[in-house]
């Protein structure tokens, strides 16, 4: 071949190429060897680049890489086509399809929920305070009313960290109360959002699990002011219509006591679910905080946060929220 037939070659390859249309998978395998293969058009050009003249050479390289792009490109959106490597799988993603460049993230519904209680009950003047997790005895067990042997004290499934004197992994949010009490004097209106920890674990009980307490204490507080915020705060969250219920109760910090169930749908069939224990708080829990408790009473409650966004979000299973799968998490969106 001379010169002027070397250079024309690429570009009737070029044409051929640009005409290719693979009616199958196996057509472009066959397409892709003769162009791409190890001793293919593209190998076969490439080495005629040594038989032109100096002048041409640049010209020549330029052709041949087109021919290759070209090649390849129609390789490539052939695939895209019928599937990835001589048509035995297909490609099961849309390969075509354009890439998110943004994936803006989406709040934990246990965020969510925590912030909207909070937000409920801030309407009505309450403030937020917090707590450590880590607990002593004295604000988990003792200033709450349980002493060192007080049998209510097994109701608690502990994390002991250290013993002797005791570190526990705080089991309710109600030590908060007691922080708060001894710093602070009544009219004292508070929520403690918080993770607690207990030793439990299946479909609606894990280890580390989320409550907001909450705590007003003043004079001539009333069990009839108690219902009435809880039953605010629970139409406000689940609707006008939502179905409570007030069950008697025993906690050592609070007289009397109650737990607050919600009614919920189970194929037609009324359930109840409890989400929440509350009552009067305890003159002697006041007074392990110098409150007298002749002046002043007060309510306290504890809601179970993970309890309050399974029946919100009809979710079954409670190991769901730390499953970190974004399929669950991103398909919450405030209420707000
Ligand atoms: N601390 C209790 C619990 O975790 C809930 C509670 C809080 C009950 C405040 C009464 C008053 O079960």
């Amino acid at each position: 071949m001379n010169s002027d037939e070397l250079m024309k070659r690429p570009l009737e390859m070029l044409e051929e190429i640009r005409a290719f249309e693979a009616k199958d998978a196996e057509e472009l395998e066959r397409f892709r060897v003769r162009f791409l293969g190890a001793k293919g058009l593209v190998k076969e050009l490439s080495a005629a680049f040594r038989d032109l003249p100096g002048e041409l050479k640049k010209e020549y390289g330029q052709r041949v890489n087109a021919v290759k792009k070209a090649a390849e490109e129609k390789v490539a959106s052939g695939r895209l086509r019928f599937g990835e490597k001589k048509g035995k799988k297909k490609a099961d993603a849309d390969l075509s399809r354009p890439v998110q460049a943004f994936q803006p993230g989406s709040r934990h519904p246990i965020s969510l929920i925590t912030d909207e209680i909070i937000d409920l009950f801030r309407n009505i003047g309450f403030n937020v305070a917090e707590g450590p997790e880590i607990e002593d005895d004295w604000h988990n067990f003792t200033a709450l009313n349980l002493p060192p042997e007080h049998p209510a004290r097994d109701m608690q499934d502990t994390f002991f960290i250290q013993r002797d004197p005791d570190l526990v992994l705080r089991t309710h949010t109600s030590p908060v109360q007691i922080r708060y009490m001894e710093k602070h004097k009544p009219p004292i209106r508070i929520i403690a959002p918080g993770r607690v920890y207990r030793v439990d674990n299946d479909s609606t009980h894990s280890p580390v699990f989320h409550q907001v307490e909450g705590l007003y204490v003043a004079e001539n507080v009333s069990f009839a002011e108690l219902k009435q915020t809880l039953y605010y705060f629970v139409q406000r969250m689940f609707g006008e219509d939502v179905e409570v219920r007030f069950r008697p109760s025993f906690f050592p910090f609070t007289e009397p006591s109650a737990e607050m169930d919600i009614a919920w749908k189970k194929g037609g069939e009324k359930k109840w679910m409890e989400i929440m224990g509350c009552g009067m708080v305890d003159p002697n829990v006041l007074k392990n905080c110098d409150i007298d408790p002749d002046r002043y009473t007060g309510y306290a409650f504890g809601m179970g946060v993970e309890r309050i966004a399974m029946l919100k979000y009809k979710i079954r299973d409670i190991r769901t929220f730390y499953e970190n799968d974004i399929r669950f998490i991103s398909q919450f969106k405030s209420a707000r």
